[in-house]
């Protein structure tokens, strides 16, 4: 089956710090991903500020060009798609609704306007599917004429989902879609981009640094560290058997009685890298628990294992232990040397 999207090795580095007394340097956003989404999916995409989420879903919605690797889309380079086909087809929804919707525009005017950019439709055509998308998300009809300052933080962002919904896209990006929002209306947001998964049949890519919210409605997880997916799994393994260090704290911080906050840093000791000047070996083992002598020189390759992905020495080792085992049964079980 193809994959409705997928990237291969893809790489985005940025250049900083040029200033009169300081040569300019190389940032490594995303550092060589490989990730295939399928139709139907939520894919949640974890980790802590400044790993590259933000990065990799500006890739993936075709607004920022990887500096290597290949971004496919159902098959095509993802570039290679016209920019108008290309947002008809990829949406995102960002964390903070209020910034991306226009307050000068009424909110029937926000939600027409992919309809009347991709010449959708006559002007009473088009209002009935705004009508009709503004149902779908839960916001009365009456608000079509207001302005988004008239609204609140929830209201603005289902209106942020109409918009994205409306032309009808096969793949949603959500970056940290409901983090500006009070907890309590967080859950409607996020049941409410469930339930339109049941009836528009969307893919989503769903970002967010609050685990729990990943673990309540994605698919399958893959875990960010410093540019790098250093974890991917369907859900309910990765919650129930995290293998990798780093996901092992950010699943105990899930725990902690106030989740929303996110990842506490007390329990990984130092504190985020540089990601101008990453640490060597495994970019982890300075905060690492586990660490061995050799994560410190030598990057782990990523395992690959029924469909899911952990890269660390760790497991790494105990694959090979096990492989080893299993050698030696057959040797004691097989046929004895002649
Ligand atoms: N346009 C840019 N120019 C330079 N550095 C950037 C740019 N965008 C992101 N970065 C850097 O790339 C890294 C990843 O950022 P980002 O993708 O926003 O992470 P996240 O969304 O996980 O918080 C950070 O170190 C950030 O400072
Ligand atoms: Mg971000």
């Amino acid at each position: 089956m193809t994959a409705l999207i997928e990237t291969r090795d893809a790489e985005r580095t940025f250049r900083v710090g040029r200033s009169l007394f300081q040569a300019a340097r190389t940032l490594k956003a995303v550092n060589r991903v490989s990730l295939s989404v399928a139709k139907g999916e939520i894919l949640g995409l974890v980790g802590e500020s400044g790993c590259g989420k933000s990065t990799l879903a500006k890739m993936l919605l075709g607004l920022l060009e990887p500096t290597a690797g290949e971004i496919l889309f159902a098959g095509q380079p993802l570039y290679s798609i016209p920019r108008l086909e290309r947002a008809r087809r990829v949406q995102p929804i960002f964390q903070d609704p209020y910034s991306s919707l226009n307050p000068r525009q009424t909110i029937a005017a926000i939600v027409s306007l992919p309809l009347r950019v991709h010449g959708v439709g006559s002007p009473t055509e088009q209002k009935k599917r705004v009508a009709e998308i503004l149902d779908l998300v839960g916001l009365a009809r009456r608000y079509a004429d207001n302005y988004p300052n008239q609204l609140s933080g929830g209201q603005r962002q289902r209106v942020a989902i109409a918009r994205a919904l409306v032309m009808r896209p096969e793949l949603v990006i959500c970056d940290e879609p409901t983090s500006a929002l009070d907890v309590s209306v967080q859950s409607q947001i996020l049941n409410l981009l469930l339930e339109l998964r049941k009836e528009l049949g969307v893919t989503y890519i769903l970002i967010s640094h609050n685990l729990a919210v990943v673990e309540h409605l994605a698919t399958r997880v893959a875990v960010m560290y410093l540019g790098r997916i250093v974890e991917e799994k369907d859900t309910e393994s990765l919650f129930r058997h995290p293998e990798h260090p780093y996901t092992q704290v950010l699943l105990e911080s899930v725990l902690t009685p106030e989740p929303g906050l996110g990842i506490p840093d007390s329990q990984l000791g130092v504190a985020f890298p540089n990601p101008i000047d990453p640490p060597s070996g495994c970019t982890f083992h300075p905060r690492c628990r586990y660490a061995l002598p050799r994560c410190s020189t030598e990057a782990p390759v990523p395992l690959r294992t029924n469909g899911s992905l952990v890269e660390c020495h760790l497991s790494l080792e105990r694959a090979a232990r096990e492989h080893r085992a299993a050698a030696a049964a057959d040797t004691a079980t097989g046929a004895a040397p002649q």
